[in-house]
């Protein structure tokens, strides 16, 4: 084959998207390519971020290129381009958040308020802008878990700023009323001053805002999720059946509003031994696959059951800051490129380029 823009395009279908499967030409990620003499450059955009990657993608890259006889030099620039994609119908998005992507489980305990700060610190060291509102009223835990304290900053008493820690911009209600005050919030009381927090937070050109919500599906589970622009939910689980039943509560209640299901995150599924490194399945193996597969939903991954994992979350710095090279810290940060990527496959939001047409009547 000799040196043409269609044979190194050819060429580069080689190299497979390891998150959806396809190759970059045929998804149109492949740009701007220049060939000149044996020089060839192109740009890969991919819409999600990936920074850990990089390296292995652009080797791959620069392989595919080589095998068409000609090429000499190899120039690949690989970016991400995040965008806002769909909500709800009729709810507006957010002005500075393109996606707001929901946590939930189905009861308390099972890890929620751990897996949403490590996949927002995921989301970040993959390249995105990342916040995190802790909606959690009956225990907040984001500000010991991202380690942040004291009441936001107001420049004009209407409006807070985020706090921001490890890269990542915070919200919480830990941050503005005590535990017992919120506690004995009634629905309407605490979904008001939820939407309040999460609409007065001055959050700054995010591409994704994480939110721990509540556990469970009452009330103010399911207002919010009918009322807050939400891309779409994760769902954590333990492996126990009763957690479970729990989740797949969870998942109806998202399908009920139409909010997209991302997938599932097993949380605690295994046991790995501080001392030997052995692995038990103290619950039993695969529940949570076996829901996925049950509500036809993404399977997302599970997390072990681990020392580490408790100990640097109840720290103030989640396992993927703390020991970011960690097995543990591989698979939430896989996890969040894959959360990525299900969000980019969404429908994208044009709201914002559409002008608002008002129909008025003289009289
Ligand atoms: N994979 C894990 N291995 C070990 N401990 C974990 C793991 N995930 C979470 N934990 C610990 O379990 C406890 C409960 O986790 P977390 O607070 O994240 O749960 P939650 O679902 O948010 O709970 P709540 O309903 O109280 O908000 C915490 O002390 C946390 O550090
Ligand atoms: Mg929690
Ligand atoms: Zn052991």
């Amino acid at each position: 084959m000799s040196l043409t823009e269609s044979s190194l395009l050819a060429a580069l279908t080689s190299v497979q998207d390891p998150h959806t499967g396809k190759d970059f030409v045929s998804t149109r990620a492949v740009r701007n390519v220049q060939i000149s003499g044996g020089d060839v450059a192109f740009d890969v955009e991919l819409g999600y971020p990936a920074q850990s990657l990089v390296p292995e993608l652009r080797r791959a890259f620069i392989a595919a290129a080589k095998t068409v006889a000609g090429v000499d030099n190899v120039s690949v620039n690989i970016s991400t381009k995040i965008q806002s994609h769909s909500v709800q119908r009729g709810v507006q998005l957010l002005p500075g958040v393109k996606n707001i992507i929901a946590v939930a489980s189905g009861k308390g305990g099972v890890g929620k308020s751990t897996t949403s700060a490590n996949l927002a610190l995921a989301l970040a060291a993959e390249g995105a802008r990342v916040g995190v509102l802790d909606a959690d009223i009956y225990g907040p835990s984001q500000t010991m878990m991202l380690g942040v304290s004291g009441k936001p900053e107001s420049s004009d008493g209407k409006t807070m700023e985020p706090k921001i820690n490890h890269g990542v911009q915070v919200m919480s209600i830990g941050l503005l009323v005590d535990n017992d005050q919120a506690m004995i919030w009634r629905g309407p009381m605490a979904v008001q001053a939820l939407e309040q927090m999460l609409r007065q937070t001055n959050w700054k050109d995010l591409d994704y805002l994480i939110i721990d919500l509540p556990p469970g599906t009452g009330d103010i589970q399911l207002t919010l999720s009918q009322r807050v622009p939400m891309t779409g939910a994760v769902v954590v689980t333990t492996p126990q059946d009763i957690a479970l039943l729990d989740a797949k509560k969870g998942i109806q209640m998202f399908e009920k509003v139409g909010v997209p299901i991302l997938g599932v995150v097993e949380n605690m599924a295994m046991h790995v031994c501080s001392n030997c490194g052995h692995v038990e399945h103290i619950f039993g193996n695969g529940g949570g696959a076996r829901m996925a597969a049950d509500y036809h939903i993404d399977f997302l991954g599970s997390l072990p059951l681990s020392m580490q994992i408790r100990e640097q979350a109840d720290s103030g710095t989640p396992t993927v800051v703390a020991s970011p090279d960690s097995e543990a810290a591989q698979i939430y940060k896989k996890l969040a490129r894959d959360v990525a990527v299900k969000v980019a496959q969404k429908a994208k939001d044009f709201s914002a380029k559409f002008p608002t047409i008002t129909v008025s009547q003289n009289t």
